[in-house]
């Protein structure tokens, strides 16, 4: 029988444990750090008790020396290393001269997402279409950067400024006055090591899509698309958050998918290859279709949250299997297999998140009432004895499946309605999958 580490603390690691629990060989997951809601196993898919999943809260994601640690203990046969900043930190790299069977990509390959210069560079290289852009120093080049600002905001009409190293996800800017680009730069400023160096880049207009590749060094297989509700409030209004929810598939990739691998994932991964630094673990590719061509604004080295919600349990391949071919450079030997139903997830958050909001608020979840076949995962959730309470902004999420994105999400609103934090401490968006929603509505 087989133990199954994962490395993450939010709703990713829950949705990733579930997904190696449904191969009957592996009988146990540890998630590393984890969060008190997994522990509990309150919010397993149907909300039952599973002795076989367990968490290792004494992990630090950012501390490789931690994740260690916790693998010399529970002795895993895997570990899935599943998160940004664990995969920044070259644990990936340690763990396997430590002789563990590892899945993710190594420090330098991770380089896509964790140095953003690096990355757009790399797509030039290799010709895979993204935005003009140029990088900056924030000590020594600041006026240069604000002449580049003013005239690429002049020939483009918005732009975006980036920090190049990891950021909790909130290094990136957008401007389109003169106004916005002093308070970009003012912002950078206080970034940290983080915004040393810093992009400029072109707003690309059109609609934002998520596409995932699992990848073996060589070949790689890509799953059904999703598209992520960034922004805070309903209407894609207010800041950027990590995914407010997402569905899958994404009907805007729909016809594309052909181009998308061919044009951006293969030359991706071959580059990778060519240079040195094959890529084995999960490709994620934050693509915009504009006018029927497909740009990059991002890669990230590992599944999205909420994104991962959507796609996993859709796959009828087992997820173990596919893992371990993929380690193995075998992933020719493999044919993605998924379902043909919609998903989406809606995410729970405290109210207040993406800015202040407070921990420690009771949460309640009616059980008997959530429809059939829609659960939840757990995030920023302690558990105290047999009570949950809030730790985090992103809470749990719930997910729900329907025959599409319209069914779905009133099963995931179902979902939620039987969830509340006190003092009226739950924010949730109602129109997750609004696009698609539309898209149907219109047909
Ligand atoms: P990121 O943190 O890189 O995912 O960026 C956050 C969000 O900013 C993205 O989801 C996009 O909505 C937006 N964004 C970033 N770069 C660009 C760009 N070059 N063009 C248009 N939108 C962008
Ligand atoms: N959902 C966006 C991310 O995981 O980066």
């Amino acid at each position: 029988m087989v133990k199954v580490m994962i490395i993450d603390g939010g709703a990713r690691g829950h949705a990733l444990a579930l997904a190696y629990l449904n191969n009957a060989d592996v009988d146990s997951v540890i998630v590393s750090p984890g969060n008190g809601g997994i522990d509990k196993n309150c919010l397993d898919r149907d909300g039952k008790f599973s002795s076989s999943l367990c968490i290792d809260s004494s992990v630090s994601l950012k501390d490789p020396s931690s994740i260690i640690k916790s693998a010399r203990i529970h002795k895993p046969d895997l570990i899935d290393v599943a998160q940004d900043d664990a995969l920044a930190s070259g644990v990936v790299d340690l763990l396997k001269k430590e002789g563990f069977r590892v899945f993710g990509p190594s420090r330098d390959a991770a380089r896509i997402e964790w140095d953003k210069e690096w990355s757009r560079e790399f797509m030039a290289r290799h010709k895979i279409a993204c935005p003009e852009f140029k990088a900056f120093r924030i000590k020594e080049e600041k006026v240069k950067a604000n002449d580049y600002a003013e005239d690429l905001l002049q020939r483009k009409g918005i732009i975006f400024f980036k920090a190049a190293g990891l950021y909790a996800g909130k290094g990136v800017l957008p401007a389109s006055n003169k106004e916005e680009i002093a308070s970009a730069l003012a912002e950078l400023e206080k970034m940290g090591p983080a915004s040393e160096v810093f992009l400029i880049e072109e707003g690309l207009p059109g609609e934002e899509f998520s596409y995932y590749a699992i990848v073996d060094g060589k070949n790689f297989a890509c799953f059904k698309s999703s598209q992520d509700n960034k922004r805070v409030f309903a209407g894609d209004k207010g800041s950027n958050t990590g995914g407010m929810g997402a569905n899958a598939p994404a009907l805007v990739t729909k016809d594309l998918e052909k181009q998308i691998e061919e044009e951006i994932i293969k030359p991706a991964v071959n580059g990778l290859a060519s240079e040195g630094m094959p890529y084995i673990g999960i490709l994620y590719l934050g693509g915009i279709v504009c006018s029927g061509s497909i740009k990059v604004i991002e890669f990230n080295s590992r599944w999205g949250d909420p994104e991962c919600h959507v796609i996993l349990p859709g796959i009828k391949n087992s997820y173990f299997e596919l893992v371990n071919k993929a380690i193995d450079g075998k992933l020719n030997e493999v044919k993605i297999e998924e379902d043909t139903l919609s998903r989406v997830c809606v995410v729970g958050a405290s109210a207040g998140y993406p800015r202040e909001y407070k921990k420690g608020k009771r949460i309640k979840i009616n059980y008997a009432d959530i429809p059939t076949g829609v659960y939840l995962l757990s995030a920023g959730i302690q558990a105290v004895k047999e009570n949950l309470y809030t730790n985090g902004g992103r809470v749990f999420s719930v997910v729900a499946d329907g025959k599409n994105a319209i069914d779905a999400r009133i099963r995931a609103l179902q979902g939620i309605a039987c969830c509340s934090i006190e003092d009226n401490g739950l924010h949730y968006r109602p129109d997750i999958a609004w696009r698609d929603v539309q898209r149907l509505q219109r047909e």
